[in-house]
């Protein structure tokens, strides 16, 4: 039974399995000509942080497949957990409904607890601060339609690189292919915590850590900004240090190449100037809009359709 816990769990060829499943969803979804392979299931949306894209393309994904939904969004509060259920009651529970069921949870490896006593597949939403892996599919996908290759790219990781969990389910993902660079771009508060550079070194990634925006952008071909993470912190005086440290201006713009893409999983707050929207490099939107095909295709893997 395929669960999606981690982004770290899959081999290049299922990768690969994946985007051209994506693909084929996105003609489908052109044609309006979707082949209803859900029709019959029901998958449940249980959300204890908030989400827009990650639940509502999630539920639409479904949809268009033909599933029918059943969905908790605030389930901190509005489930019972909140009364003081465990994730493992919360997931027999649900898999007693669904044939899947996707989660969201603030606690870092709480899919992992819930996915050892689930019967039925489950979907990692994003846990913490620990891993959002599907997030990380549509962020690959967003990358080989942008640059045609998910190969020999200079990479740019911008931000909050301590608290990211889209950064930690992208990179195993673009690991998997040969000649890619990355650039973790991030003040010293924020950086990418030490294990985790360890772990890029034992793999052999080619890799620079650099504090300023500025000096990367000329060599990159992806920018990928990210939000500083104001629910990870346990100070709010800690977050109000940092939170405009790393900009990307207007006038960065100047610096990018001309086939550049600018990438950022969304929310964005002020990481990004509004200007930059207008910019045909900002794929942010489309970024966001390829996470509907990709859901579909990975709802179809975890049912082995
Ligand atoms: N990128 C992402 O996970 O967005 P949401 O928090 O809106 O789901």
């Amino acid at each position: 039974m395929p669960n999606i816990i981690s982004a770290d769990q899959f081999k290049k060829e299922e990768v690969e399995k994946i985007l051209s499943r994506s693909a084929q969803m996105e003609e489908e979804c052109r044609k309006g000509k979707i082949e209803e392979v859900l029709r019959g299931k029901i998958v449940a949306c249980v959300f204890f942080e908030p989400s827009t894209r990650t639940r509502l393309s999630f539920e639409t994904a479904a949809l268009k497949l033909g599933a029918k939904v059943i969905s908790a969004e605030n389930a901190m509060e509005n489930s019972s957990t909140f009364k003081g259920e465990t994730i493992e009651d919360t997931a027999k529970m649900l898999c007693s409904y669904a044939d899947v069921v996707v989660i969201r949870h603030p606690v870092a490896g709480a899919l992992e607890r819930a996915a050892k006593v689930a019967e039925k597949p489950l979907v990692n939403a994003g846990d913490g601060a620990n891993q959002h892996p599907t997030q990380g599919f549509l962020d690959l996908y967003t990358i080989k339609k942008e640059h045609g290759r998910l190969t020999n790219l200079n990479i740019g990781f911008g931000g909050d690189l301590k608290n990211s969990r889209t950064l930690r389910s992208l990179l195993p993902l673009l690991r998997l292919y040969e000649g890619n660079k990355f650039y973790f771009l991030s003040p010293k508060e924020l950086e990418l915590p030490r294990e985790f550079v360890k772990e890029l070194k034992d793999h052999g990634v080619q890799f620079e850590e650099l504090r300023s925006l500025e000096e990367a952008l000329p060599s990159l071909d992806v920018l990928y900004m990210t939000r500083v993470q104001k629910e990870r912190f346990a100070d709010e005086k800690d977050y109000e240090k940092v939170k405009d440290l790393f900009i990307f201006k207007k006038e960065h713009l100047k610096k990018l190449k001309s086939g550049a893409i600018i990438m950022h999983p969304l929310p964005k707050i002020n990481e990004i100037e509004l200007e930059v929207d207008q910019d045909p490099r900002a794929a942010y939107f489309r970024q966001a809009q390829n996470g509907l095909y990709v859901r579909m295709a990975l709802l179809c893997y975890v049912l082995n359709l």
